[in-house]
């Protein structure tokens, strides 16, 4: 068997390795373009050249090393060039409890008020703030997949109000669902801290803007965890100026690295992280891969196929 390996930003060498020690009769090699002819059976790959895919003629498969797929469905002609081609995205991979713990501290931090604590350690001021009361911070999770589902529960688990949205009907014990783009503005009408965990799609891109924000509870808060593409920069720079938003938490840019001088750097509003909120962990996700292999090799069925007509 013979595995092509291209990752943008992530460390070559434990990749191999693991592919390696997984499959150690497997034939594995890291792309360049000076290899872009040689022919493989797999893909294995985070944010890929459309060169790497112009030169495969027998590839039975894509793995994304990441859950959203949208940095290889995003490839100019990429339906032309992965015509019959399954995409195949990780499926949790440890990646779940991550987000909930983020999502969790982003919400703890602003709703308990750490920042504010943290200057009066500075200003050495013994000070107590009000005791919160859970009834007035309802949160609402955009995206109730592998990794929503698990934010939602994590933040419910904690008693506060939890609304979800998703694109088809869902049941989870203690949230409050709503499905569809009918469903959207009563799910916004009730949330105040708003957490975006969706894919990346046509129907996504930009779904966090001036409309949205202006439909949430008052005083409401961003967490974007999902891709820099959902937001409209200077729709959130302009609710943050006119007091429509608090305040956000962004792990996720249109461009990353952030550019220098971006006004979302000091802005005494937001706190930014560097996509870290989930992190892909080597072990966990080649083991996944290299049990999906495996079941494609003996002719099963796998979970995590991208639908390419629904983006996701
Ligand atoms: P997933 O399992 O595919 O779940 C996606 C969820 O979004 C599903 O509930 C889906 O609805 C919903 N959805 C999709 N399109 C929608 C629409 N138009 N309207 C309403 N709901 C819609 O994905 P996942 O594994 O949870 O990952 C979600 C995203 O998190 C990834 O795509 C990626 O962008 C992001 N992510 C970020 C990091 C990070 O470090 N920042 C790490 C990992 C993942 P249905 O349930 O009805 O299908
Ligand atoms: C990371 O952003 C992922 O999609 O896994």
């Amino acid at each position: 068997m013979k595995i092509v390996f291209y990752s943008s930003g992530k460390k070559l060498q434990p990749w191999l390795d693991s592919l390696s020690a997984n499959l150690p009769t497997a034939d594995i090699w890291a792309w360049t373009p000076q290899c872009a002819s040689r022919q493989a059976d797999y893909a294995v790959v985070w944010a890929p050249p459309a060169e790497l895919f112009s030169h495969q003629k027998n590839l039975k498969a894509v793995f994304n090393i990441g859950a959203g797929a949208d940095r290889v469905l995003r490839i100019p002609n990429s339906d032309k060039l992965l015509s019959g081609v399954p995409v195949v995205r990780l499926n949790d991979a440890g990646m779940a409890v991550q987000m909930a713990e983020y999502v969790c501290h982003a919400l703890f931090r602003h709703t308990r008020e750490f920042a504010a604590y943290e200057a009066h350690q500075r200003g050495q001021h013994w000070k107590t703030l009000p005791a919160l009361d859970r009834a007035n911070w309802p949160v609402g999770v955009m995206g109730l997949g592998a990794i929503g589902a698990r934010v939602a529960e994590a933040v419910a688990g904690f008693d506060y109000p939890v609304h979800g949205w998703s694109r088809t009907p869902k049941v989870l014990a203690g949230i409050t669902t709503y499905a569809g783009a009918g469903q959207f503005d009563a799910f916004l009408a009730a949330t105040r801290m708003l957490v975006c965990v969706l894919p990346l799609t046509s129907a996504t891109e930009g779904i966090l803007n001036a409309n949205t924000f202006g439909k949430l509870v008052p005083n409401g808060y961003l967490i974007n965890v999902a891709r820099g593409e959902h937001l409209v920069d200077e729709d959130l720079l302009l609710a943050l100026a006119k007091g429509n938003l608090a305040g956000a938490t962004l792990d996720v840019f249109r461009d990353e690295p952030l550019s220098a001088g971006h006004a979302f750097w000091d802005h005494p509003k937001i706190t930014l992280t560097p996509h870290i909120a989930a992190i892909t962990l080597v072990a966990q996700s080649a083991a996944q891969i290299t049990q999906k292999i495996i079941a494609l090799e003996s002719g099963e069925k796998i979970e995590g196929v991208v639908l390419r007509d629904r983006g996701y």
